[in-house]
């Protein structure tokens, strides 16, 4: 199976490049500067010059403070070139496979928030996240929407970086210990795509996918410094504040509460979803031997 990876250096991007040939996929990748999604005719073009058998839409407007004050910018990445690429893949009769977030919740609910839950976005990233899954729904029948949370690699910017950095350079730090989701590595994500692929199910359609099990900021703080600790990182932290959301102000709202259950992906595919400890694990060692 050939499929085209778009923004192929990005975090789930380079995980999917990465997998491709375990799977017995080839894999070709663009990202921006070969394929800007937000040129609609380039992205017609693209289906003529690779052929490809799926197309999986890595790419995304992900600055999720910046989009509130960038809503074009974030809106046609995000959702019109998402309608572009649904478009083209529906088409050219090829599956389309998108990844969407948590923050299309507004995280008011408790417990977990499965496929068939209210969306209600806080912001403009999940706005612009939630019409790009209305494009995939309104031009594709062949599609898997794929929402995930707080994804980490040991590429690109994410919290378990993020944390890493602070922790060598502070002594003391606070993180948030108010807001509840699943980490998730862009690892798994890539992984579990290609057993979707693969499987030749064409059970179409919307899931979850995130690991388990739900943390806070803070909570996966305490693990990512624990497990770097565990293996021999040096840090200057010696003091872990529990913070709360009005604590730590920032232009975008974040939903206190984005949980995803996975039960319909891993009932549909019979997969086993990895907790995230084994992924943060492997991601530490990959930032330690870079
Ligand atoms: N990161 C998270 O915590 C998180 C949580 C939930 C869901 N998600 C979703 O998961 C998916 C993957 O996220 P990620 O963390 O891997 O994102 P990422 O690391 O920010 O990568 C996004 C990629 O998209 C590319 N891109 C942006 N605009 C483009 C355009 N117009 N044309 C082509 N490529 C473009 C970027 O290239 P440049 O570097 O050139 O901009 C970058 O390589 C996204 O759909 C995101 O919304 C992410």
């Amino acid at each position: 199976m050939k499929v085209l990876i778009t923004g192929c250096h990005g975090q789930v991007g380079r995980e999917l490049m990465l997998l491709a040939a375990s799977y017995d996929c080839e894999a070709v990748g663009v990202d921006r500067d070969e394929l800007n999604i937000t040129d609609q005719n380039a992205v017609v073009q693209a289906i003529y010059k690779y052929s490809p058998d799926a197309i999986i839409n890595a790419a995304a407007y992900t600055a999720v403070d910046k989009a509130e004050d960038d809503v074009a910018a974030a809106q046609a990445v995000n959702a019109t070139a998402v309608s572009y690429l649904a478009e083209a893949c529906a088409n050219a009769d090829i599956p389309f496979v998108h990844i969407s977030t948590d923050y299309i919740f507004d995280g008011r609910k408790h417990g977990d928030y499965d496929e068939y839950d209210v969306v209600s976005p806080l912001g403009v990233y999940g706005e612009t996240k939630l019409a790009g899954e209305e494009a995939v729904q309104k031009f594709c029948k062949k599609y898997y929407i794929l929402r995930t949370s707080w994804v980490f690699s040991a590429h690109g910017n994410n919290f378990v970086k993020t944390m890493l950095r602070l922790g060598a350079e502070r002594d003391v730090l606070g993180v948030v210990a108010d807001q509840y989701g699943k980490p998730t590595s862009a690892n798994e994500i890539a992984r579990v795509i290609y057993e979707m692929l693969t499987s030749h199910k064409q059970a179409w359609g919307l899931y979850h996918i995130a690991q388990s099990e739900v943390a806070t900021w803070f909570g996966f703080a305490e693990a990512i410094f624990a497990e770097a600790r565990s293996q021999g990182v040096a840090l200057k932290l010696s003091t872990l504040n529990a913070i709360q959301t009005e604590d730590y102000p920032t232009p975008a709202k974040r939903p206190a509460n984005s949980e995803l259950n996975c039960d319909k992906l891993e009932q549909t595919f019979k997969l086993n979803i990895k907790p995230w400890k084994d992924s943060l694990a492997d991601v530490i060692k990959d930032l330690n031997h870079v």
